[in-house]
């Protein structure tokens, strides 16, 4: 494991190796991407009126890793609570702050929408749009279900599941402050996040799996990104528990 070694020790802080700080340090890189503002659809999709009464102690106490759908469309609700939890705006402003910590507030992580059967929405391959809060369609994809199956490594629980989250990292929005060390602090985040959206699964009575095991450029192909500047780090799908017939354990 020479790289990782390697790594975490090029990237450590030490009380003789703080990397020194830029005085004149200031955001260069945008805070989100918009496929909107270059002309892609816009869905929003309906909202609850309030949001729902839970309890942090059953859903912690509740939670584990599902990997089997019964077929029924996830509503458009869910979808939204989901995306809230995960990345929400919670603090709106001239820098809104979110549902899930970052570092630096910069919030390297993207999230995509693999879609193929939520209530009224085509299926296809979607970014969640902030701070606005909706959807813009990057690609109409009826197979889009199949093709991120496909993309990890064949895990029969993507091809089941009504919606797969997929979630990037655009580097440069954390390396611009961090340098290297935002590899850390990018997979940090995505794990913050991730696991708000399985805890809001878990309390909406959804079931979710997360995924790490894939394969990086089909991931990156079915997002559209470029896998250098921006890159797919982690993935989840989530849908209305089913009856398991296999188990994967990666
Ligand atoms: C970083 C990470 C990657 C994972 N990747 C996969 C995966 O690709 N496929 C899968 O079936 N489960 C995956 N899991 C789920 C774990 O297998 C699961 O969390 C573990 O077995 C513990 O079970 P629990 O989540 O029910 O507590 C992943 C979990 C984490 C945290």
């Amino acid at each position: 494991m020479t790289l990782l070694h390697d790594y975490q020790k090029g990237t450590a802080y030490g009380r003789k190796a703080m990397p020194a700080k830029d005085p004149h340090w200031r955001r260069s890189v945008a805070p989100q991407k918009s496929y909107a503002a270059a002309g892609a659809e816009v869905v929003t999709l309906a909202r609850p009126a309030r949001l729902p009464a839970s309890d942090l102690w059953s859903a912690l106490r509740a939670r584990r890793s599902i990997r089997a759908f019964a077929t029924e469309p996830m509503t458009q609700e869910s979808l939204f609570l989901l995306l809230w939890a995960a990345q929400g705006i919670s603090q709106p402003g001239p820098w809104p702050f979110r549902t899930a910590p970052s570092a630096g507030a910069l919030y390297p992580v993207e999230t995509y929408v693999a879609a193929s059967h939520v209530a009224g929405l085509a299926p296809g391959l979607y970014h969640w749009e902030l701070p606005e809060e909706r959807l813009a369609l990057v690609a109409p994809r009826a197979d889009v279900a199949t093709a991120a199956c496909a993309a990890c490594l064949g895990q029969e629980m993507v091809a089941a599941a009504p919606v797969t989250f997929i979630w990037s990292a655009v580097w440069g929005r954390a390396g611009q402050k961090y340098g290297d060390r935002a590899l850390r602090y990018a997979y940090l985040d995505a794990g913050h996040l991730a696991e708000n959206l399985h805890l809001a699964a878990t309390a909406l009575g959804l079931g979710a799996c997360m995924i790490g095991a894939f394969l990086d450029d089909e991931m990156d192909g079915l997002v559209g990104i470029d896998g250098h500047e921006e890159s797919v780090i982690y993935a989840a799908c989530v849908g209305s528990p089913g009856v398991a017939t296999a188990s994967v354990h990666v």
